[in-house]
Protein backbone atom coordinates (compact mmCIF):
# COMPACT_ATOMS: atom_id res chain seq x y z
CA UNK A 1 0.00 0.00 0.00
CA UNK A 2 1.57 3.26 -0.87
CA UNK A 3 -0.09 5.95 1.52
CA UNK A 4 -0.86 9.57 0.15
CA UNK A 5 -1.05 10.87 3.39
CA UNK A 6 2.06 12.68 4.25
CA UNK A 7 2.06 12.53 8.17
CA UNK A 8 4.41 14.63 10.53
CA UNK A 9 7.55 12.80 10.40
CA UNK A 10 7.70 13.11 14.47
CA UNK A 11 5.53 12.41 18.14
CA UNK A 12 5.36 14.77 20.44
CA UNK A 13 7.46 14.33 23.34
CA UNK A 14 6.50 17.89 25.38
CA UNK A 15 3.85 20.08 24.57
CA UNK A 16 3.36 24.03 25.45
CA UNK A 17 -0.47 25.51 26.38
CA UNK A 18 -1.67 28.09 23.74
CA UNK A 19 -4.16 30.73 25.79
CA UNK A 20 -7.03 31.45 24.51
CA UNK A 21 -8.70 34.96 24.10
CA UNK A 22 -12.26 36.68 23.47
CA UNK A 23 -12.19 38.71 20.52
CA UNK A 24 -12.85 42.11 22.99
CA UNK A 25 -9.29 40.89 25.12
CA UNK A 26 -7.90 40.98 21.58
CA UNK A 27 -9.24 44.60 20.46
CA UNK A 28 -8.00 45.72 23.47
CA UNK A 29 -4.24 44.27 22.92
CA UNK A 30 -4.09 45.85 19.74
CA UNK A 31 -5.19 48.82 20.56
CA UNK A 32 -2.50 48.95 23.45
CA UNK A 33 -0.37 47.50 20.65
CA UNK A 34 -0.43 50.67 18.51
CA UNK A 35 -2.06 48.62 15.93
CA UNK A 36 1.33 47.10 15.29
CA UNK A 37 1.69 42.97 15.91
CA UNK A 38 4.96 43.17 16.57
CA UNK A 39 4.16 44.75 19.45
CA UNK A 40 1.90 42.24 21.32
CA UNK A 41 2.61 40.07 24.28
CA UNK A 42 3.12 36.68 22.29
CA UNK A 43 0.88 34.73 25.00
CA UNK A 44 -1.73 37.12 23.58
CA UNK A 45 -1.40 35.45 20.16
CA UNK A 46 -2.96 31.92 19.65
CA UNK A 47 -1.71 31.14 16.43
CA UNK A 48 2.03 32.36 16.15
CA UNK A 49 2.63 33.05 12.75
CA UNK A 50 5.07 36.38 12.63
CA UNK A 51 7.96 34.67 11.81
CA UNK A 52 9.92 30.70 11.46
CA UNK A 53 12.88 32.14 12.82
CA UNK A 54 13.77 30.56 15.95
CA UNK A 55 10.50 29.49 16.29
CA UNK A 56 11.10 26.04 16.02
CA UNK A 57 10.83 23.07 17.94
CA UNK A 58 14.18 21.42 18.58
CA UNK A 59 14.06 17.77 18.84
CA UNK A 60 15.16 15.27 21.70
CA UNK A 61 18.33 14.90 19.68
CA UNK A 62 19.20 18.78 19.60
CA UNK A 63 18.46 19.05 23.59
CA UNK A 64 20.66 16.09 24.81
CA UNK A 65 23.17 17.86 22.32
CA UNK A 66 22.68 21.02 24.77
CA UNK A 67 24.19 19.07 27.11
CA UNK A 68 27.14 18.15 25.30
CA UNK A 69 28.28 21.63 24.90
CA UNK A 70 31.53 22.77 25.78
CA UNK A 71 31.56 26.47 27.34
CA UNK A 72 35.12 27.33 26.91
CA UNK A 73 36.10 30.44 26.09
CA UNK A 74 38.63 29.60 23.27
CA UNK A 75 38.54 26.46 21.26
CA UNK A 76 35.37 25.01 22.63
CA UNK A 77 34.50 21.27 21.47
CA UNK A 78 31.47 22.39 20.37
CA UNK A 79 32.63 24.70 17.84
CA UNK A 80 35.00 22.39 16.30
CA UNK A 81 31.64 19.83 16.25
CA UNK A 82 30.09 23.32 14.66
CA UNK A 83 32.76 24.07 12.59
CA UNK A 84 33.49 20.65 10.82
CA UNK A 85 29.23 20.17 10.46
CA UNK A 86 28.97 23.45 8.14
CA UNK A 87 32.18 22.66 6.57
CA UNK A 88 31.13 18.98 5.32
CA UNK A 89 27.68 21.05 3.93
CA UNK A 90 29.35 24.23 2.53
CA UNK A 91 33.36 23.62 1.89
CA UNK A 92 33.76 26.77 2.75
CA UNK A 93 37.65 27.32 4.42
CA UNK A 94 36.39 29.75 6.87
CA UNK A 95 33.32 29.43 9.23
CA UNK A 96 32.16 32.17 11.55
CA UNK A 97 29.60 31.51 14.44
CA UNK A 98 27.53 34.93 14.72
CA UNK A 99 24.67 35.09 17.13
CA UNK A 100 22.34 35.40 13.93
CA UNK A 101 21.53 36.29 10.19
CA UNK A 102 21.76 39.89 10.79
CA UNK A 103 25.03 39.43 12.69
CA UNK A 104 26.66 37.94 9.59
CA UNK A 105 25.45 40.80 6.91
CA UNK A 106 26.45 42.93 9.46
CA UNK A 107 30.57 42.15 9.48
CA UNK A 108 30.15 41.46 6.19
CA UNK A 109 29.41 44.64 4.44
CA UNK A 110 30.76 46.86 7.33
CA UNK A 111 33.93 44.91 6.24
CA UNK A 112 33.52 44.87 2.32
CA UNK A 113 31.42 47.91 1.34
CA UNK A 114 32.00 51.68 0.81
CA UNK A 115 29.52 54.03 -0.28
CA UNK A 116 28.32 54.12 -2.93
CA UNK A 117 28.79 50.63 -4.12
CA UNK A 118 25.71 48.30 -4.79
CA UNK A 119 25.09 44.53 -3.99
CA UNK A 120 22.31 43.01 -6.20
CA UNK A 121 20.51 39.97 -4.93
CA UNK A 122 17.23 38.40 -6.11
CA UNK A 123 15.75 40.00 -3.42
CA UNK A 124 16.99 41.43 -0.18
CA UNK A 125 15.60 40.84 3.14
CA UNK A 126 14.67 43.38 5.45
CA UNK A 127 17.66 43.89 7.83
CA UNK A 128 20.42 42.68 4.68
CA UNK A 129 19.00 45.55 2.97
CA UNK A 130 19.11 47.65 6.28
CA UNK A 131 22.71 46.81 6.78
CA UNK A 132 23.78 47.68 3.47
CA UNK A 133 22.03 51.03 3.26
CA UNK A 134 23.96 51.67 6.82
CA UNK A 135 27.25 51.66 4.67
CA UNK A 136 25.68 54.24 2.52
CA UNK A 137 25.66 51.05 -0.58
CA UNK A 138 22.63 50.87 -2.70
CA UNK A 139 20.65 47.03 -2.37
CA UNK A 140 19.14 46.03 -5.71
CA UNK A 141 16.89 43.75 -6.43
CA UNK A 142 17.24 41.72 -10.09
CA UNK A 143 14.49 39.08 -9.12
CA UNK A 144 13.25 37.89 -12.60
CA UNK A 145 9.77 39.61 -13.36
CA UNK A 146 7.47 36.23 -12.68
CA UNK A 147 8.63 36.98 -9.16
CA UNK A 148 6.98 40.43 -9.02
CA UNK A 149 3.62 38.95 -9.94
CA UNK A 150 2.10 37.34 -6.84
CA UNK A 151 -0.53 35.10 -9.28
CA UNK A 152 2.33 34.05 -11.66
CA UNK A 153 3.19 30.52 -11.96
CA UNK A 154 6.56 29.79 -12.31
CA UNK A 155 8.59 26.63 -10.93
CA UNK A 156 11.44 28.65 -9.47
CA UNK A 157 10.56 32.21 -8.86
CA UNK A 158 13.19 33.47 -6.83
CA UNK A 159 15.62 32.95 -9.66
CA UNK A 160 17.84 36.21 -10.66
CA UNK A 161 17.05 37.71 -14.01
CA UNK A 162 20.28 36.73 -15.42
CA UNK A 163 20.33 39.29 -18.15
CA UNK A 164 19.43 42.21 -15.61
CA UNK A 165 22.53 40.98 -13.48
CA UNK A 166 24.60 40.70 -16.51
CA UNK A 167 24.05 44.55 -17.84
CA UNK A 168 24.32 45.76 -13.92
CA UNK A 169 27.93 43.80 -13.85
CA UNK A 170 28.60 45.57 -17.67
CA UNK A 171 27.72 49.08 -16.81
CA UNK A 172 28.31 49.37 -12.57
CA UNK A 173 30.96 46.72 -12.13
CA UNK A 174 33.38 48.68 -10.73
CA UNK A 175 30.64 49.67 -7.53
CA UNK A 176 30.05 46.19 -7.37
CA UNK A 177 31.98 43.84 -4.56
CA UNK A 178 30.12 41.05 -4.35
CA UNK A 179 27.10 39.31 -5.85
CA UNK A 180 24.30 38.06 -3.58
CA UNK A 181 21.61 35.37 -4.02
CA UNK A 182 19.10 34.67 -1.10
CA UNK A 183 17.35 30.94 -1.04
CA UNK A 184 14.63 30.56 -0.82
CA UNK A 185 13.54 34.26 -1.67
CA UNK A 186 11.72 34.84 1.11
CA UNK A 187 11.08 38.89 0.54
CA UNK A 188 9.84 37.60 -2.93
CA UNK A 189 7.47 34.75 -1.25
CA UNK A 190 9.63 32.29 0.05
CA UNK A 191 10.03 30.94 -3.57
CA UNK A 192 12.99 29.09 -4.47
CA UNK A 193 16.43 29.16 -6.96
CA UNK A 194 17.30 26.95 -9.71
CA UNK A 195 20.67 24.80 -9.31
CA UNK A 196 20.36 25.92 -12.79
CA UNK A 197 20.11 29.97 -12.20
CA UNK A 198 22.63 29.78 -9.51
CA UNK A 199 25.21 28.22 -11.92
CA UNK A 200 24.52 30.72 -14.29
CA UNK A 201 24.75 33.57 -11.16
CA UNK A 202 27.99 31.90 -10.83
CA UNK A 203 29.17 32.05 -14.32
CA UNK A 204 28.49 35.48 -14.50
CA UNK A 205 30.64 36.28 -11.36
CA UNK A 206 33.72 34.54 -12.57
CA UNK A 207 33.41 36.72 -16.04
CA UNK A 208 33.17 39.51 -14.30
CA UNK A 209 35.35 38.75 -11.44
CA UNK A 210 33.28 39.50 -8.27
CA UNK A 211 32.55 36.94 -5.47
CA UNK A 212 29.69 35.34 -5.17
CA UNK A 213 27.59 35.31 -1.33
CA UNK A 214 23.95 33.21 -0.69
CA UNK A 215 21.98 34.10 2.12
CA UNK A 216 21.48 30.40 3.08
CA UNK A 217 18.80 30.68 5.95
CA UNK A 218 16.18 28.29 4.26
CA UNK A 219 19.09 26.50 1.69
CA UNK A 220 17.22 23.32 2.93
CA UNK A 221 13.90 24.12 2.06
CA UNK A 222 15.26 25.13 -1.91
CA UNK A 223 17.42 22.03 -2.04
CA UNK A 224 13.84 20.21 -1.33
CA UNK A 225 12.39 22.51 -4.61
CA UNK A 226 14.93 21.42 -6.74
CA UNK A 227 14.61 17.94 -6.17
CA UNK A 228 11.11 18.28 -7.05
CA UNK A 229 11.27 20.46 -9.74
CA UNK A 230 14.12 20.57 -11.44
CA UNK A 231 14.78 18.08 -14.02
CA UNK A 232 17.65 15.46 -13.53
CA UNK A 233 17.58 16.44 -9.75
CA UNK A 234 14.74 13.83 -8.79
CA UNK A 235 17.61 11.48 -7.89
CA UNK A 236 19.72 13.22 -5.99
CA UNK A 237 19.36 14.32 -1.85
CA UNK A 238 18.65 16.98 -0.77
CA UNK A 239 22.24 17.24 1.13
CA UNK A 240 23.95 16.68 -1.87
CA UNK A 241 21.87 19.58 -3.71
CA UNK A 242 22.42 21.90 -1.09
CA UNK A 243 26.19 21.23 -0.97
CA UNK A 244 26.70 21.88 -5.13
CA UNK A 245 24.44 25.18 -4.41
CA UNK A 246 27.11 25.86 -1.38
CA UNK A 247 30.09 24.93 -3.62
CA UNK A 248 29.23 27.22 -6.56
CA UNK A 249 29.16 30.64 -3.90
CA UNK A 250 32.57 31.73 -2.50
CA UNK A 251 30.65 32.42 0.86
CA UNK A 252 27.35 32.33 2.62
CA UNK A 253 25.55 34.68 5.56
CA UNK A 254 23.22 32.19 7.40
CA UNK A 255 20.48 32.71 10.13
CA UNK A 256 20.31 28.84 11.76
CA UNK A 257 17.25 30.54 13.01
CA UNK A 258 15.59 28.73 9.90
CA UNK A 259 17.12 25.86 8.64
CA UNK A 260 19.33 25.72 11.28
CA UNK A 261 16.62 24.36 13.70
CA UNK A 262 17.79 25.86 16.19
CA UNK A 263 16.36 28.87 18.58
CA UNK A 264 19.05 31.26 17.90
CA UNK A 265 22.32 31.60 15.97
CA UNK A 266 23.97 31.72 12.62
CA UNK A 267 27.48 31.80 10.76
CA UNK A 268 29.37 33.72 8.09
CA UNK A 269 31.33 31.47 5.53
CA UNK A 270 33.82 32.31 3.17
CA UNK A 271 36.67 30.96 1.00
CA UNK A 272 38.85 34.42 1.11
CA UNK A 273 41.53 34.70 3.40
CA UNK A 274 41.60 38.61 3.79
CA UNK A 275 38.31 39.06 4.10
CA UNK A 276 37.44 35.91 6.77
CA UNK A 277 40.53 37.82 8.78
CA UNK A 278 38.86 41.20 8.94
CA UNK A 279 35.76 39.83 9.61
CA UNK A 280 36.99 37.72 12.78
CA UNK A 281 38.70 41.15 13.74
CA UNK A 282 35.81 42.33 13.60
CA UNK A 283 33.59 39.58 15.06
CA UNK A 284 36.12 40.20 18.14
CA UNK A 285 35.15 43.75 18.59
CA UNK A 286 30.86 42.97 19.22
CA UNK A 287 30.14 39.45 19.15
CA UNK A 288 32.93 37.38 20.66
CA UNK A 289 36.06 35.09 20.10
CA UNK A 290 36.10 33.68 16.94
CA UNK A 291 35.06 29.85 18.35
CA UNK A 292 31.49 30.95 19.54
CA UNK A 293 30.77 34.69 17.68
CA UNK A 294 28.22 35.74 20.39
CA UNK A 295 26.91 32.28 21.09
CA UNK A 296 26.99 29.51 23.96
CA UNK A 297 28.80 26.22 23.32
CA UNK A 298 25.16 24.11 23.47
CA UNK A 299 23.83 26.71 21.00
CA UNK A 300 26.37 25.75 18.52
CA UNK A 301 26.04 21.96 19.21
CA UNK A 302 22.19 22.94 18.84
CA UNK A 303 22.95 24.05 15.62
CA UNK A 304 25.16 21.08 14.66
CA UNK A 305 22.75 18.91 15.22
CA UNK A 306 19.89 20.47 13.48
CA UNK A 307 21.87 21.47 10.43
CA UNK A 308 21.63 17.38 10.00
CA UNK A 309 18.30 17.40 10.53
CA UNK A 310 16.78 19.68 8.09
CA UNK A 311 18.25 17.98 5.23
CA UNK A 312 16.33 14.74 6.07
CA UNK A 313 14.33 14.11 3.20
CA UNK A 314 10.84 13.16 5.39
CA UNK A 315 11.42 15.78 7.23
CA UNK A 316 11.52 18.21 4.01
CA UNK A 317 8.64 16.62 2.63
CA UNK A 318 6.22 17.12 5.47
CA UNK A 319 7.56 21.09 5.98
CA UNK A 320 6.86 22.08 2.17
CA UNK A 321 3.81 19.64 2.09
CA UNK A 322 2.43 21.58 4.97
CA UNK A 323 2.82 24.94 3.76
CA UNK A 324 1.39 23.76 0.01
CA UNK A 325 -1.81 22.09 2.11
CA UNK A 326 -2.31 26.11 3.44
CA UNK A 327 -2.22 26.96 0.48
CA UNK A 328 -4.80 24.38 -1.49
CA UNK A 329 -7.32 25.57 1.12
CA UNK A 330 -7.01 29.28 0.56
CA UNK A 331 -6.91 29.15 -3.42
CA UNK A 332 -10.21 26.47 -3.36
CA UNK A 333 -11.38 29.52 -1.18
CA UNK A 334 -10.51 32.30 -3.89
CA UNK A 335 -8.55 34.07 -1.49
CA UNK A 336 -5.28 35.67 -3.30
CA UNK A 337 -2.07 34.38 -2.48
CA UNK A 338 1.78 34.32 -3.36
CA UNK A 339 1.78 31.26 -5.86
CA UNK A 340 3.24 28.47 -6.10
CA UNK A 341 3.39 27.60 -2.04
CA UNK A 342 7.02 29.20 -1.00
CA UNK A 343 9.21 27.18 1.73
CA UNK A 344 8.13 28.60 4.41
CA UNK A 345 4.97 30.99 4.59
CA UNK A 346 2.20 31.36 3.03
CA UNK A 347 1.71 35.11 1.73
CA UNK A 348 -1.60 36.56 1.03
CA UNK A 349 -1.86 39.17 -1.36
CA UNK A 350 -3.29 41.77 0.67
CA UNK A 351 -3.37 44.73 -2.11
CA UNK A 352 -5.75 42.23 -4.54
CA UNK A 353 -7.85 41.48 -1.34
CA UNK A 354 -8.10 45.26 0.08
CA UNK A 355 -9.04 46.99 -3.36
CA UNK A 356 -10.59 49.44 -1.38
CA UNK A 357 -7.35 50.43 1.03
CA UNK A 358 -4.28 52.50 -1.04
CA UNK A 359 -0.87 51.01 -0.50
CA UNK A 360 -0.06 54.51 1.36
CA UNK A 361 -2.94 53.56 3.82
CA UNK A 362 -0.94 49.94 4.24
CA UNK A 363 -3.78 46.94 3.76
CA UNK A 364 -1.19 44.74 4.67
CA UNK A 365 -1.69 46.07 8.10
CA UNK A 366 -5.17 46.06 7.99
CA UNK A 367 -5.44 42.40 7.07
CA UNK A 368 -2.57 41.26 9.56
CA UNK A 369 -4.50 42.82 12.07
CA UNK A 370 -8.17 42.02 11.10
CA UNK A 371 -6.52 38.35 10.97
CA UNK A 372 -5.13 39.31 14.90
CA UNK A 373 -8.83 40.54 16.00
CA UNK A 374 -10.94 37.78 14.35
CA UNK A 375 -8.46 34.65 14.99
CA UNK A 376 -5.76 35.56 17.27
CA UNK A 377 -3.60 34.16 14.63
CA UNK A 378 -0.27 36.50 14.45
CA UNK A 379 0.88 37.02 10.76
CA UNK A 380 3.27 40.36 9.30
CA UNK A 381 2.58 42.71 6.49
CA UNK A 382 5.36 42.52 3.96
CA UNK A 383 4.64 45.62 1.76
CA UNK A 384 4.68 49.51 1.91
CA UNK A 385 5.13 49.49 5.87
CA UNK A 386 8.54 47.09 5.73
CA UNK A 387 9.83 48.57 2.20
CA UNK A 388 8.11 51.64 1.47
CA UNK A 389 10.34 54.35 3.48
CA UNK A 390 13.07 55.32 1.44
CA UNK A 391 16.80 56.74 2.66
CA UNK A 392 15.73 60.28 1.77
CA UNK A 393 12.67 59.92 4.19
CA UNK A 394 10.15 60.03 1.16
CA UNK A 395 7.31 57.40 0.98
CA UNK A 396 6.14 55.49 -2.22
CA UNK A 397 4.51 51.80 -2.19
CA UNK A 398 6.00 48.81 -1.58
CA UNK A 399 6.24 46.37 -5.02
CA UNK A 400 3.77 44.41 -2.89
CA UNK A 401 1.50 44.86 0.11
CA UNK A 402 1.21 41.08 1.28
CA UNK A 403 0.97 39.53 4.58
CA UNK A 404 2.67 36.77 5.67
CA UNK A 405 1.97 33.66 7.24
CA UNK A 406 5.05 32.11 8.61
CA UNK A 407 5.17 28.69 9.68
CA UNK A 408 7.24 27.72 12.81
CA UNK A 409 9.19 24.53 11.92
CA UNK A 410 7.64 21.30 13.58
CA UNK A 411 5.64 22.95 15.75
CA UNK A 412 2.06 23.73 14.64
CA UNK A 413 0.13 20.13 13.46
CA UNK A 414 -2.68 19.69 10.99
CA UNK A 415 -5.61 21.03 12.61
CA UNK A 416 -3.89 23.99 13.37
CA UNK A 417 -3.42 25.21 10.27
CA UNK A 418 -7.47 23.94 9.20
CA UNK A 419 -8.19 26.76 11.91
CA UNK A 420 -5.57 29.20 10.47
CA UNK A 421 -7.69 28.12 6.71
CA UNK A 422 -10.76 28.92 8.42
CA UNK A 423 -9.67 32.18 9.99
CA UNK A 424 -8.45 33.62 6.51
CA UNK A 425 -11.45 32.90 4.74
CA UNK A 426 -13.27 34.07 7.32
CA UNK A 427 -11.25 37.78 7.46
CA UNK A 428 -11.81 37.60 3.33
CA UNK A 429 -15.23 36.96 3.08
CA UNK A 430 -15.87 40.34 5.61
CA UNK A 431 -13.10 42.49 3.63
CA UNK A 432 -15.50 45.10 2.69
CA UNK A 433 -15.05 45.81 6.89
CA UNK A 434 -11.56 46.42 6.55
CA UNK A 435 -10.26 49.89 6.92
CA UNK A 436 -6.65 51.92 6.13
CA UNK A 437 -3.89 53.23 8.88
CA UNK A 438 -2.01 55.83 9.23
CA UNK A 439 1.79 55.89 11.11
CA UNK A 440 1.84 58.17 14.36
CA UNK A 441 5.29 57.00 15.11
CA UNK A 442 8.13 55.28 13.54
CA UNK A 443 11.70 55.11 13.49
CA UNK A 444 13.69 56.15 10.64
CA UNK A 445 15.26 52.10 10.71
CA UNK A 446 13.27 48.93 10.30
CA UNK A 447 10.42 51.00 10.71
CA UNK A 448 8.03 48.30 10.47
CA UNK A 449 8.89 46.30 14.17
CA UNK A 450 7.71 49.65 16.23
CA UNK A 451 5.73 51.97 14.05
CA UNK A 452 3.02 52.76 15.92
CA UNK A 453 -0.45 52.88 14.07
CA UNK A 454 -4.38 54.45 14.14
CA UNK A 455 -7.33 53.45 11.98
CA UNK A 456 -8.53 55.72 9.31
CA UNK A 457 -11.96 55.76 9.67
CA UNK A 458 -14.18 53.84 7.00
CA UNK A 459 -15.43 57.38 4.26
N1 LIG B 1 18.07 36.75 5.44
C1 LIG B 1 16.84 36.26 5.27
C2 LIG B 1 16.41 35.77 3.93
C3 LIG B 1 15.96 36.21 6.35
O1 LIG B 1 14.74 35.71 6.17
C4 LIG B 1 16.41 36.67 7.62
C5 LIG B 1 15.51 36.67 8.76
C6 LIG B 1 17.71 37.15 7.75
C7 LIG B 1 18.52 37.17 6.63
C8 LIG B 1 18.25 37.65 9.07
O2 LIG B 1 18.45 36.62 9.97
O3 LIG B 1 16.86 37.09 11.84
O4 LIG B 1 18.81 35.57 12.16
O5 LIG B 1 19.14 38.00 11.92
N2 LIG B 1 14.29 36.53 8.65
C9 LIG B 1 13.32 36.47 9.72
C10 LIG B 1 11.95 36.40 9.12
C11 LIG B 1 13.46 37.51 10.77
O6 LIG B 1 10.98 36.53 9.88
O7 LIG B 1 11.82 36.20 7.91
P1 LIG B 1 18.30 36.83 11.55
Amino acid sequence: MNFKTIIEPFRIKSVEAVKFTRREDRERALHEAGYNVFRLHAEDVLIDLLTDSGTGAMSSAQWGALMQGDESYAGSRSFYRFRDVVRDLTGFKHIIPTHQGRAAERILFHTVLHPGQIVPNNNHFDTTRANIEVEQAEALDLVIPEGRVPSALHPFKGNVDLGALERLLAEKGDRIPLVMVTVTNNSGGGQPVSLENVKGVRALCDQYKKPFFLDACRFAENAYFVKLREPGQGDRTPKQIAQEMFHLADGCTMSAKKDGLANIGGFLAMNDDGWAEECRNLLILTEGFPTYGGLAGYDLEAIARGLEEVVEEPYLRYRLRSIEYLAEKLIAADVPIIRPAGGHAIYLDARALLPQIPPLQYPGIALANALYVEAGVRGVEIGTVMFGLRPDGSETPGAMDLVRLAIPRRVYTQSHIDYVAEAVIHVARHRETLCGYRIVHAPRVLRHFTALFEPLSRS
